[in-house]
């Protein structure tokens, strides 16, 4: 993977889940990785981990939901690591509830932290990107930026927000050599899943319905997202890629994305 090795990389939400995969997998590749997070304990903790796997890693305390605390922290990878090349703003939260019923604090919760931690740490690391002429940026979007979620309606909101976003910028920053992109990830096993996912919709609605059969891995996830950051990617900008599976694919669909209840398609699978 050309583009990685002896490159930092900015990770926010890095303390676990996709964010920690994704500073492992540039870790591994000979990246320099900053891992902020607002879990201070287990942000430390991870980047000990890397840095035990030889990894040069270091960890910061963020909330990202603050733009001057972000922007903060982004000078201060600079002055530790050096120049920022790439950065994946991870940190996410779900907090899942019936549109009408949903409390005013957990809307603007999951908008705060997915859409505007999102666009804050885009725009803080973009900072020095600009005057480099030179950068990459991958946003996590979701299956929920293709369509909705019964129970979701913060989520997904966030979710469409990031696309749209990711967009805008890959339209105001490419012309001057940064590249923003986003994916879009089906269920991944992470601690977040289980939160508000009951274990039988993952399995008899997600893994169902998604044609490989199963939910993903965050290196799974961390290896596109790597794959966008690397110089291997150097004319894909503006793309939300779903890594899913499969499951946008279709819609109708049952039994690994099969034709849902179509008697000719039972009559030929048996
Ligand atoms: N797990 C899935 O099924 C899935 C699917 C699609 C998209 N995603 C997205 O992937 C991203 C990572 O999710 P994950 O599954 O790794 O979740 P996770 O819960 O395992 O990790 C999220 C991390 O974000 C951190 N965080 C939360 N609020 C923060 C804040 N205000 N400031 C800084 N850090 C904060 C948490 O401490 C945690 O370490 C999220 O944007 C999520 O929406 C996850």
């Amino acid at each position: 993977m050309q583009g990685i090795e002896g490159r930092v990389f900015f990770i926010t939400g890095a303390a676990q889940g996709i964010g920690f995969a994704v500073a492992k997998a540039l870790g591994s590749l000979g990246g320099h990785v900053a891992l902020a997070d607002v879990n201070a304990v287990r942000t430390l903790a991870s980047a000990e981990q890397l840095q035990a796997e030889g990894v040069r890693a270091l960890g910061y305390t963020l909330d990202v939901r603050d733009a001057q605390a972000t922007l903060d922290v982004v000078n201060r990878v600079e002055s530790d690591l050096g120049p920022i090349f790439g950065a994946v703003p991870c940190a996410g939260i779900a907090r899942t509830q019936p549109a009408e019923t949903m409390p005013a604090q957990a809307w603007r919760d999951v908008i705060d932290v997915n859409l505007s931690g999102t666009f804050y740490t885009c725009q803080a690391c973009v900072q020095g990107m600009l005057l480099r002429r030179s950068g990459a940026i991958v946003n996590i979007a979701s299956i929920t930026s293709f369509g909705g979620q019964p129970g979701r309606a913060n989520y997904a909101a966030s979710k469409w927000g990031i696309a749209g976003l990711t967009k805008t910028l890959a339209l105001e920053w490419g012309s001057h050599g940064i590249r923003v992109n986003a994916v879009g990830p089906n269920a991944v096993d992470t601690p977040m899943l289980p939160i508000g996912v009951p274990e039988r919709f993952t399995r008899d609605v997600i893994c169902d319905r998604t044609p490989l059969g199963r939910i993903a891995g965050a290196e799974e996830i961390a290896a596109v997202v790597v794959f966008l950051l690397s110089d291997q990617a150097s004319y894909v900008n503006g793309a939300v890629i779903p890594v899913d599976g499969g499951l946008t694919s279709g819609f109708l669909t049952h039994r690994q994305g099969r034709d849902y209840g179509s008697p000719a398609w039972e009559s030929l699978s048996g």
